[in-house]
């Protein structure tokens, strides 16, 4: 683990989350980008699964760090998105990202190439957990 990496994701990521419509763009994409994906949140309450995402994402964070609660967390996420469950498919795991990816480059005002690689290193890491 390296920890400016991390350290420069976690401060890019505290950036978005001071942008008010951070979330709000990030589903907007998101549940535009499949018309599948569309499909999973008919019955969401959207408000509430914004929020709960702000902390999923922190825990990924986390994951990559060796965080022991991230451990609990990351595996219940796996167990909740996997075919028993929500049954999300890497090509979802896919489009998650390409969205993310979007909002982010849109919402942080320091955004660069490294810190996107960065970005992409440490997501990357902790989804390969969840969607294994
Ligand atoms: C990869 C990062 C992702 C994170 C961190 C994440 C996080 C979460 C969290 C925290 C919840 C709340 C329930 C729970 O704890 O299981 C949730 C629910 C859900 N997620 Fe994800 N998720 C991710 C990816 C995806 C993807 C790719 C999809 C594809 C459609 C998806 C669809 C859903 C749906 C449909 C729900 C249930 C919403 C409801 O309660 O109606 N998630 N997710």
């Amino acid at each position: 683990m390296d920890n400016t990496l991390i350290n420069d994701v976690k401060m890019s990521y505290g950036r978005c989350c001071l942008s008010p419509v951070f979330f709000d763009d990030f589903y907007d994409t998101f549940l535009k980008s499949n018309p599948k994906i569309k499909e999973k949140f008919v019955n969401t309450d959207l408000e509430k699964q914004k929020s709960l995402l702000k902390h999923g994402i922190s825990y990924l964070l986390m994951f990559y760090e060796g965080k022991h609660i991230a451990k609990f967390k990351v595996s219940e996420l796996k167990e909740t998105h996997s075919k028993r469950g929500l049954d999300i498919s890497v090509d979802m795991y896919n489009d998650w990202l390409k969205s993310l990816y979007i909002c982010i480059k849109k919402h942080d005002p320091n955004i660069s190439k490294d810190l996107m690689k960065a970005w992409h290193e440490v997501l990357s890491y902790s989804i390969r957990r969840m969607a294994s």
